[in-house]
């Protein structure tokens, strides 16, 4: 097992007017599980083939462990790779499968096969052993293909979006058995996702990406607690969290007429364009007396434990979209205008212009 290191790793495609991976920076533990997650294209594939050695580094290095592997055959990285797609022989039974690559180093038919027994027990796949890759789930299908993975014990997992294509429920549920086996076995892990939910919930460490450049690379939950910056505000935390366009005057933040409380730290930095951002959970409804903001009521989405209220505030004259958690048995009904605030720990200040975070 090893720490993966990538310095100033750069990817730049024959014929590309620039860079998908200008360079990155990124460190990986020893048995670390870590998240690369960003919207399509943002070149998260690219980094993971970089260090698969699937793709030509072309500056900057790539370090397992104490290797140097940045221009090594992708053979000798001592890795294994899970893909979108399971490609399993279609000819050849989950055994055989499963011990494919044992097979091609030739190691020994006696333990080639005490490894498949003991990565089946792992996967539950002992019964299935026997049976061709068109017999089984889709979920099931995807357990091989991890399990051609574990069978080799490699110093690294490579894994990009390895559940998109089973449906909703069995993508929970092979999203947790992934998640346990990886802490289980130890080995260190880089997995590629554009869903923050699967980010949020299989990492460590989540690294957030966007145009081949680092957002921020946090546990979810201080991504979810302080986004470095717009990018990664907007995009951990479903619904998205608030995020209103504000004038700074006087170390105070205005949206219209409503004054948000703000941080000292926020408060001692902004100045100009701000964008205040409040999670739909950090809202609290207040009475019109309090002064709060006035959000008129569009859409209730009631979830039972809770509901999440939809509506618009008129911000200096242009209606801006909210949202709002509520109780599930709040009643609140579509057309009436609530009033909601919030408190200074719970509002995240950025600067409009650069994006960056301005609040503690
Ligand atoms: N073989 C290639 N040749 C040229 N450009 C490529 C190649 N592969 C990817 N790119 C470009 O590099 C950028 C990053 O692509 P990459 O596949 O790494 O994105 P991604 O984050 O994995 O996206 P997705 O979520 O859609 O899989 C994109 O702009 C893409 O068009
Ligand atoms: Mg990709």
């Amino acid at each position: 097992m090893a720490k993966v290191t990538f310095n100033k790793a750069q990817r730049w495609y024959p014929g590309a007017d620039s860079p998908a991976v200008p360079g990155i920076d990124l460190e990986i533990d020893d048995g670390e599980f870590m998240v690369l997650v960003g919207p399509s294209g943002c070149g998260k594939s690219t980094t993971l083939r970089m260090l698969a050695g699937l793709e030509e580094c072309n500056s900057g290095s790539i370090h397992i462990g104490d290797r140097d592997v940045t221009h090594m055959p992708p053979k000798d990285r001592d890795i294994a790779m899970v893909f979108q797609s399971y490609a399993l022989y279609p000819h050849m039974t989950v055994a055989d499968n499963m011990a494919f690559a044992l097979k091609m180093a030739k190691v020994p038919e006696a333990e080639r096969r005490k490894k498949v027994e003991e990565a089946a027990k792992i996967l539950g796949l002992t019964e299935y052993l026997d049976r061709k890759p068109k017999a089984l789930s889709g979920g099931q299908r995807q357990r091989v293909a991890m399990g051609r993975a574990i069978v080799r014990a490699p110093q690294v997992f490579c894994m990009d979006e390895p559940l998109s294509n089973l449906d909703a429920k069995m993508r929970v549920q092979t999203r947790t058995d992934i998640a346990k086996l990886q802490r289980d076995l130890g080995v260190t892990t880089v997995y590629v996702t554009h869903d923050q939910v699967e980010a949020m919930t299989m990492g460590d460490r989540v690294a957030v990406m966007k145009d081949g450049l680092l957002q921020q690379v946090d546990s979810p939950l201080n991504l979810y607690d302080k986004p470095a910056n717009l990018f990664v505000a907007g995009f951990i935390g479903s619904p998205q969290m608030n995020l209103i366009e504000a004038k700074a005057v006087d170390g105070q933040a205005k949206i219209g007429d409503y004054l948000v409380p703000v941080d000292p730290a926020a408060s001692r930095k902004m100045e100009g364009n701000i964008t205040v951002g409040v999670r739909p959970e950090n809202w609290r409804v207040v009475a019109q007396s309090e002064g709060g903001l006035p959000v008129d009521v569009t859409v209730i989405e009631e979830l039972g434990a809770d509901a999440f209220v939809y509506g618009t505030s008129g911000v200096e004259g242009t209606p801006h979209d909210i949202i709002v958690r509520v109780g599930g048995r709040d009643t609140i009904h579509k057309g009436e205008t609530l009033y909601v605030t919030t408190d200074p720990a719970n509002v995240h200040v950025f600067d409009t212009d650069t994006g960056e975070r301005l609040s503690e």
